[in-house]
């Protein structure tokens, strides 16, 4: 069983959004930040580069800049306060742990 850390309760009719999550195909639904994308998906959203713990943002606001993550393509973004996006490919670090969704 994949753990999460956030579970849908609401608005499950928006339309669904296809991305990529280290490596394995996913959806989010439209209007998800990247960091509910993730966080519906797996437990963690990032690994902290320093300590190496599993990190799943702080502030939700744009503030404490915990959210950053890695896409595919070497740039970063801050999960909060980015939508998800078609196709999108965004790596946690969980990969890199020897960790699987
Ligand atoms: S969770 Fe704090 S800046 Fe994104």
């Amino acid at each position: 069983m994949t753990r999460i850390q956030l579970k849908r309760l609401k608005e499950l009719d928006r339309p669904p959004v296809a991305f990529v999550l280290d490596g394995q195909p996913t959806h989010a639904l439209k209007g998800d930040t990247v960091l509910t994308a993730v966080l519906t998906q797996s437990a963690r959203l990032r690994t902290n580069e320093f300590s190496r713990l599993p990190r799943a943002g702080f502030c939700v606001m744009g503030a404490c800049q915990d959210c950053w993550v890695q896409l595919a393509d070497g740039r970063s973004l801050r999960a909060c306060q980015t939508m998800i996006e078609p196709g999108m490919h965004v790596c946690t670090g969980r990969a890199a742990e020897g960790e699987t969704l």
